[in-house]
């Protein structure tokens, strides 16, 4: 009989009992926050299916970056959206384009935060899809090469960290070794190792405007139902020299970031998704759910889950709302 010896509820009595023995603590300090950036000057327009984030020139992102700076977000992600698309995504890697142009902006701002880009050509391809294409199919190795080129012009606009998204075998090999060749032996990488062919990113292809124009990404993202086949990928990332690695999307996955955590001893990243964030939004905009308290009680799942970074676009209403609290 271990009753009544065994009271757990003895340990929940007050928050200050509460506080005491929690085992999670919440915080900003892996809090990566995702940003779009256009064409043009003085842009800002909300994406409807993500209230609160924005598509916005160079320029505006540079003004928001001071705010997230002020509420000691560490570090934020950008994706570019560019001003004409072609069948390789040209515009990926020119020394003018939005995300090179708005890394620029925010170097000479000298704002005290991480620049990480996104390494993808989804959003610059006129097809959608994440690599070369020719007669339907996604090409691998044709597509290392611009993705390397990619990289290196991020680099080069003054990126701390690139992570390629496109899940092509071997990518983070030739980014690795573009960068070491052209003096970038500092810049780091963060892979999205396991990346799931999910239908969490329908908000976020509105955003990049970069929903495939033909057929899915299933012959590159992996299929949620595999977990053994994560662990494979997040290992060749690291041989191949990833320094961190990234579990996305996060929610319908923590069993894998607690997996990789387990596994790996290198810095996990998770992505709370814009599927993730939107269902948020849209059930407390219908009064259904308490959007802050649902949304610290995710955030602090994920992180229990294993993730010391978080990539979310709540990032700058969690550093609020942990402030006042
Ligand atoms: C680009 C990319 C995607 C996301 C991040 N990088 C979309 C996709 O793979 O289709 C999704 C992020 C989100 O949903 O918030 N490859």
């Amino acid at each position: 009989m271990t009753f009544p010896a065994h009271r757990p509820r003895r340990l929940r009595r007050s928050e200050l009992i509460r506080r005491m023995v929690r085992e999670t603590r919440l915080t900003t300090d892996g809090f990566i926050y995702p940003m779009f950036v256009c064409p043009g000057e003085k842009v800002r327009t909300e994406v409807s299916s993500m209230p609160g984030i924005h598509q916005q020139s160079a320029d505006q992102i540079v003004e928001e970056c001071r705010e997230v700076e002020s509420l000691g977000i560490p570090a934020i992600i950008l994706f570019g959206l560019p001003t004409k698309k072609d069948e390789r995504g040209s515009e990926a890697s020119a020394a003018t384009g939005t995300v090179q142009r708005a890394i620029a902006g925010i170097r000479k701002a000298n704002l005290k935060l991480l620049v990480i880009t996104d390494v993808c050509l989804c959003e610059y391809t006129s097809h959608g899809h994440c690599g070369v294409v020719e007669h339907g199919a996604i090409l691998n190795d044709p597509t290392l090469e611009l993705l390397a080129e990619e990289a290196l012009s991020h680099a080069r606009a003054g990126a701390d960290i690139v992570a390629p998204s496109d899940m092509m075998d071997g990518r983070v090999a030739a980014i690795r070794r573009k960068l070491d060749d052209h003096g970038f032996a500092d810049v780091a990488i963060l892979a999205y190792a396991a990346k799931y062919c999910s239908g969490f990113y329908g908000p976020f292809r509105d955003a990049a405007q970069s929903a495939p124009q033909f057929g899915d990404r299933r012959s590159y993202q992996m299929d949620p139902a595999n977990a053994r086949e994560a662990l494979k990928e997040v290992a060749l990332d690291l041989e191949e020299g990833a320094d961190m690695v990234m579990v996305k999307p996060a929610l319908p996955y923590l069993d894998i970031i607690r997996a990789v955590r387990e596994r790996f001893d290198v810095p996990v990243a998770a992505y709370n998704v814009s599927g993730e964030y939107a269902m948020v939004k849209a059930a407390a905009r219908n009064g259904w759910i308490d959007e802050q308290r649902v949304t610290l009680e995710i955030l602090t799942a994920i992180q229990r889950a294993g993730a010391g970074m978080i990539l979310t676009y709540h990032a700058k209403d969690v550093a609020r709302w942990l402030k006042t609290c």
